[in-house]
């Protein structure tokens, strides 16, 4: 087994950050390095107020505080930190292709080649390079392909180790994971990424894969969240029209051990950076394959998810009569979960689209996304102009501005302190009658009519 004394990681977003702060964390004598493009991002990282890290993320400070500057490093020096490691983690981003053959639905890989591209023309001593972002089944072939014909032919072993962490819980998932992953060739290698998790995780916890196995099983797990989800959400519908309520049909169907009770909270729809990129690029791979059947099974699961965000609005604009036309519609909360400023394929971006594609104003309040990135959010859809958007959204620093004068409030994101909000007075603020779309089941339908709102759930 190769001693591990340097980590370089190319990549310092959402993955990257914390999970090299937890490597370093809990192997003090190794030497973390996370390397990025973005000088900015670098920069944040490197801030000496905790509160400008680039990502939030509960706990991450504290442990970026601990380590920062004595076993990790954050530099936008990604030469020097390739040649000096001996382990070189790929965390860079891989979203969906945006032209091109499998536009809209495979991975942009162009990053994953750069770094690999990077890595052979630097490096001068022989390295571990892991796959850390998700990939495409057989993306580690195109590495060690790029990695072996280019550059100073020394040897490279290439393993992958997807990242299982979900954002807002990162740290804890990471300091407990329910399971650590590799998939490689050589057991030297693996041995040798094995033994760094060891230093906290139970040995039993770390399973061993071919390399295909380990990229096919994060799309995998990704694909079946995902899949929860959808399927609840697609019984929430049927709810509605029933008289069910699928709050009760979730905690019914979720004692079941055999169906267990994760994951299946109904919602105005799944965000993130990873279900709709995996399940396309599930599905890209599976056509790719003439596996028309398996494609178009995994499919159906964003299918669900986008009617499930257009129903959503669709809803709200029926019932306040037909029309949110000039009519101030109240948002709470942007990112696409709590507990993080992440907000990539947020239900909330396509909800506000919608709204002011029918002429409704809205007005924007989530306690950690700043108003650019909301901005950004929405210029990034190229359905209006920047100066339109500008006008029509109101990005706003105080739930209560949000809500004054508001004709309805749409519940995008289920942050804890929307729950303490004093409704009483935001009623009062509001224009009668006075309407909640709780786009994640998080308030009491009682409560909120006892107050006086028409309160609408999703599947209630
Ligand atoms: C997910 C996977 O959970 C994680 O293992 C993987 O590494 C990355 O992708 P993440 O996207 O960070 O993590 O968050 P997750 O908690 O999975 O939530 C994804 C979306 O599903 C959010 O928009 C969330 O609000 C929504 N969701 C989740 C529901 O609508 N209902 C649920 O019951 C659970
Ligand atoms: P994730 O959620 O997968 O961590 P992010 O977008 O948050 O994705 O982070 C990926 C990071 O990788 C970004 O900060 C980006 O600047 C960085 N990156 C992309 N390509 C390269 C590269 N070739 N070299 C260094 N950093 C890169």
């Amino acid at each position: 087994m190769k001693q591990i004394k340097n980590i370089c990681c190319i990549g310092a977003g959402y993955v990257g950050g914390p999970t090299m702060a937890v490597i370093a964390k809990n192997n003090p004598h190794i030497t973390v390095t996370i390397v990025d493009i973005n000088a900015d991002r670098i920069a944040a990282w490197n801030d000496k107020d905790l509160t400008k890290l680039p990502i939030y993320e509960p706990g991450l400070a504290d442990i970026v505080k601990e380590t920062r500057n004595k076993n990790l490093f954050f530099s936008t020096d990604i030469n020097k930190a390739i040649d000096q490691s001996e382990m070189i983690f790929m965390s860079v981003n891989t979203p969906t292709k945006t032209y091109g053959k499998g536009k809209g639905m495979a991975a942009d890989l162009k990053y994953i080649e750069l770094c690999a591209r990077t890595i052979a023309d630097v490096a001068t001593t022989d390295k571990i390079v892991v796959e850390k972002s998700t990939l495409p089944v057989r993306t580690a072939e195109a590495i060690k392909s790029i990695l072996h014909n280019t550059g100073n032919h020394i040897n490279f072993h290439i393993l992958s180790n997807p990242e299982f962490l979900a954002e807002g819980t990162a740290i804890k998932d990471l300091l407990n994971p329910d399971r650590v992953l590799i998939g490689g060739e050589s057991e030297e290698a693996i041995e040798s990424l094995a033994k760094i998790y060891e230093s906290w995780v139970p040995k039993n916890q770390i399973i061993r894969t071919n390399l295909w196995s380990s990229e096919l099983s994060k799309l995998t797990a990704n694909a079946f969240l995902a899949q929860r989800i959808s399927s609840i959400n697609a019984i929430s519908e049927l709810c509605e029209l029933t008289g069910a309520n699928v709050n009760e049909v979730s905690k019914a169907i979720g004692m079941d051990s055999r169906i267990g009770s994760k994951f299946l909270k109904a919602s105005v729809g799944f965000g993130g950076s990873c279900f709709q990129k995996d399940i396309l690029n599930l599905v890209y791979i599976a056509r790719s394959y003439h596996l028309n059947e398996v494609a178009d099974y995994w499919e159906q699961v964003i299918i669900m998810n986008d009617h499930q965000k257009r129903r959503f609005s669709d809803r709200l604009i029926k019932t306040l009569y037909n029309t949110v036309s000039g009519k101030k519609i109240a948002l709470l909360g942007w990112a696409f979960k709590k507990d993080t400023n992440d907000t990539r394929e947020s239900a909330a971006i396509y909800v506000t689209d919608h709204l002011l594609s029918e002429q409704a104003t809205v007005s924007v309040y989530d306690p950690k996304v700043s108003s650019e990135k909301m901005q950004s959010d929405l210029n990034y859809l190229n359905t209006r102009t920047e100066d339109e958007n500008f006008n029509l959204v109101q990005t706003v620093s105080n739930p209560y501005d949000a809500v004054k004068n508001a004709h309805a409030v749409a519940i995008m994101t289920e942050w804890d302190e929307f729950i303490t909000y004093d409704w009483e007075i935001i009623y009062k603020s509001m224009k009668k009658p006075a309407f909640i779309f709780d786009g994640r089941n998080i308030l009491e339908k009682s409560k909120m009519e006892a107050i006086g709102f028409e309160y609408h759930a999703i599947g209630q």
